[in-house]
């Protein structure tokens, strides 16, 4: 059922646990729903917001406007071959319980994808990526509902210009769209992606290479990595790994041969943003109720109680002096509402 909330508290709509509230918040079921709404509002272009499970965003202050949040559900097989099946989900499905449906039916193609915070509509949006496999590697196809024509919407993979952590999305179509269904592309006979980081190494405690064991894997070890924002407020990595031109990644090196850094093309190569943000000195500081964690540099914390704008200065000093020491620019990934 479709609801309108006035002056509505958004702590538990994002992960940071961030202390705001929205002016209206209007929270639909159905495709109907949501058209009849734009049907019947006029709404200010300038002031709304799509909303999923809020693990990507950091409210700066209360929201002076509209919060859209689909609640559609929903997983369905929707065409199957003898190699693959093709699957729509609802926007509103947990994209991990989504990604424990997959393994358990024995579809691979997203369990590296394991643990992410999050609902499957935003999965698109950042393309989200994981230990070498990204979103737009399954997404075929989506369907959206456009605000300004109220029409249905289909993207088919192109249309989406993925890049890593980007999606035409995040750019020109930015809260222009409402995500309502993806269809993602499986494999019956998966094909194991194990090149990233540890996973080879702690496969080696069990018998098989199987899907599930995958999956446990990849959740044992960002659960050692990354914080539980059930725990200690986070929105993930707080900044993108910078992609800079591998002439410039030379120089770095010569100066600092430690610097992670890993080849894209011929011309770019990907640096560590948590490595840089630490030889800045600022691993496990806290600045009022803003922080950042002290196991990984990448991921600003809410350490209780923490105003968004305090966490948004704390990420513009960090850009400030990793700037000045490295001459590197990060770019934030998570979105400042
Ligand atoms: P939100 O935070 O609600 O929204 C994110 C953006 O998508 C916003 O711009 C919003 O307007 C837009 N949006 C949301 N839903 C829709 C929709 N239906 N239609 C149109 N636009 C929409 N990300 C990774 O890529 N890899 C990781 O490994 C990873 N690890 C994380 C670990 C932790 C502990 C946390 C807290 C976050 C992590 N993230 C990671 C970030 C986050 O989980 C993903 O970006 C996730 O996809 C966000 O989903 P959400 O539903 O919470 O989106
Ligand atoms: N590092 C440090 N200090 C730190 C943190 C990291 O030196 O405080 C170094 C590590 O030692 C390693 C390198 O930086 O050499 C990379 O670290 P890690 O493997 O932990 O991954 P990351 O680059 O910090 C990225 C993604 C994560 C994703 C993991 C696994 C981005 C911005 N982040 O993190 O995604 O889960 O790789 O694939 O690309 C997210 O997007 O929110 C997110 C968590």
């Amino acid at each position: 059922m479709a609801i309108l909330h006035r002056n509505y508290s958004l702590k538990s709509y994002n992960t940071f646990g961030i202390e705001a509230k929205a002016d209206y918040f209007f929270e639909f079921d159905t495709i109907d729903e949501i058209k009849s709404f734009l049907n019947e509002n006029s709404i200010d272009n300038s002031n709304y917001l799509i909303l999923g499970g809020g693990s990507n965003l950091l409210f700066t202050d209360d929201y002076e406007g509209l919060i859209l949040h689909p609640n559609i559900k929903g997983i369905e097989v929707v065409e199957e071959n003898n190699d693959s099946v093709l699957v729509k989900a609802g926007a509103n499905e947990d994209w991990d319980e989504f990604v424990a449906w997959a393994v358990t039916n024995g579809y691979g193609g997203i369990e590296n994808l394991s643990n992410i915070p999050g609902a499957v509509g935003a999965a698109p949006v950042q393309n989200i990526g994981a230990y070498g496999v990204e979103a737009c590697q399954v997404v075929e196809k989506l369907d959206a509902i456009s605000i300004e024509s109220k029409k249905q919407v289909e993207f088919q993979n192109f249309h989406c210009e993925f890049d890593y952590r980007d999606s035409v999305f995040k750019k020109e179509y930015k809260n222009l769209f409402i995500i309502t269904h993806v269809y993602f592309r499986l494999k019956k006979k998966p094909e194991f992606n194990l090149e990233y980081g540890a996973i080879q190494a702690e496969l080696e405690n069990y018998d098989e290479v199987n899907l599930k064991n995958i999956r446990e894997v990849i959740i044992k070890i960002r659960e050692s990595k990354l914080p539980d924002p059930e725990v200690i407020g986070n929105a993930g990595s707080f900044f993108k790994n910078p992609i800079v031109e591998t002439r410039f990644a030379e120089k770095l090196l010569a100066k600092h041969p430690n610097c992670p850094n890993y080849e894209i093309d011929n011309t770019n190569t990907k640096l560590a943003a948590g490595w840089l943000i630490e030889q800045c000195g600022w691993k496990g500081k806290q600045v009022g109720q803003a922080g950042v964690h002290k196991d990984q540099a990448l991921v600003l914390v809410n350490l209780g109680g923490a105003k968004g704008y305090e966490v948004l200065r704390l990420a513009n000093d960090i850009k400030k002096s990793v700037l000045i020491e490295f001459g590197v620019k990060l770019e934030m990934e998570v979105n400042a509402i």
